[in-house]
C-alpha cells in the first residue's frame, strides 16, 4: 500500500501569491513524475486527488494555479488566489459545529509537503455515477413527500443536486439535516456541486467530497 507520508517529501512546483513560476512547463506532470505508477492519481480544476486501491482514504494536494499558454506559445503560470484545500478544511471545521457534518466526507490534516503545501487526508467514497456499486437503499414515501415540500421552499443550493440524492439525504439525516446543509452551503456560497462533488459511501448514505468550488 502507498505510504501517503511519501506525499510530505514532494516538492509542489509552485506556492500561492507569487507569480516566479513562467519557466515551469507542466505542473502536473511534475507532481506526478514524483509518484509510483500504483496510485491513481485524478484531478478537477482545483486539486491533485491521489487514490490507492488499498486505502480507505484518499490525500489532496492543491494545485497552486494554471498554466497556460501565451501567444508567443511561452508557458505562463498565473498563481490562484484561494488555496482550495485549505478553504476546504476551514469549511469542514464550521461544519463540525451543526447536525449536518456527516453529509461531508470526513476530512483530516495530514500535514504539508516538504515545500509546505497542505495535504488533506479524506474517507474514499463512490461517485455519484458509480453507484451500483453500492447497496440500493430503499426510499420510503415519506421522504419523498418531504423532497416534494423541501422543493417549495425554493433554496438555491438544492437545486443543484439530483432529486435522488436529495432523497436518500432526507432518508438517511432527516428533513431537518438537509435543510440546514443546503442553509450552510447558501450561507457560505457553496454553489459548484456538480455530480463529479457528489456522491455516496459503501453503506448507500449520500455524501459530498468536494465542497470548495472554483472562484478565481
Ligand atoms: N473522497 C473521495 N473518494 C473517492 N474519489 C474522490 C474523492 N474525492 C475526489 N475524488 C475523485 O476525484 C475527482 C476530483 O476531485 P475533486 O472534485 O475533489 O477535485 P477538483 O479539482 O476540485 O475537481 P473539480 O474542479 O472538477 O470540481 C472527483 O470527481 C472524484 O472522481
Ligand atoms: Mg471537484
Amino acid at each position: 500500500m502507498f505510504d501517503f507520508n511519501e506525499l510530505k517529501k514532494l516538492i509542489v512546483p509552485a506556492q500561492f501569491g507569487s507569480d516566479e513560476y513562467n519557466e515551469v512547463t507542466d505542473s502536473m506532470q511534475t507532481v506526478f513524475e514524483q509518484l509510483p505508477l500504483s496510485v491513481q492519481t485524478v484531478w478537477g480544476a482545483t486539486q491533485f486527488v491521489i487514490i490507492d486501491g488499498a486505502n480507505d482514504k484518499v490525500a489532496k494536494i492543491p494545485f497552486t494555479g494554471e498554466f497556460w499558454e501565451d501567444d508567443n506559445e511561452a508557458i505562463r503560470f498565473t498563481p490562484y488566489r484561494i488555496n482550495y484545500c485549505d478553504f476546504t478544511y476551514k469549511l469542514y471545521r464550521q461544519a463540525l459545529d451543526y447536525d449536518i457534518i456527516d453529509i461531508f466526507a470526513e476530512t483530516e490534516y495530514f500535514g504539508t509537503t516538504a515545500n509546505d503545501v497542505i495535504i488533506l487526508l479524506q474517507e474514499k467514497v463512490i461517485d455519484y455515477y458509480d453507484r451500483k456499486d453500492c447497496s440500493p437503499s430503499t426510499i420510503s414515501e415519506d421522504s419523498k413527500n418531504k423532497y416534494k415540500s423541501l422543493k417549495g421552499e425554493r433554496s438555491s443550493a438544492w437545486q443543484m443536486f439530483p432529486e435522488d440524492w436529495v432523497t436518500a439525504a432526507i432518508e438517511w439525516y432527516g428533513i431537518d439535516v438537509v435543510r440546514n446543509f443546503f442553509w450552510f452551503c447558501d450561507n457560505n456560497c457553496l454553489d459548484d456541486f456538480h455530480t463529479g462533488n457528489i456522491g455516496w459511501r459503501k453503506d448507500g448514505s449520500p455524501c459530498v467530497l468536494d465542497w470548495a468550488g472554483f472562484n478565481e
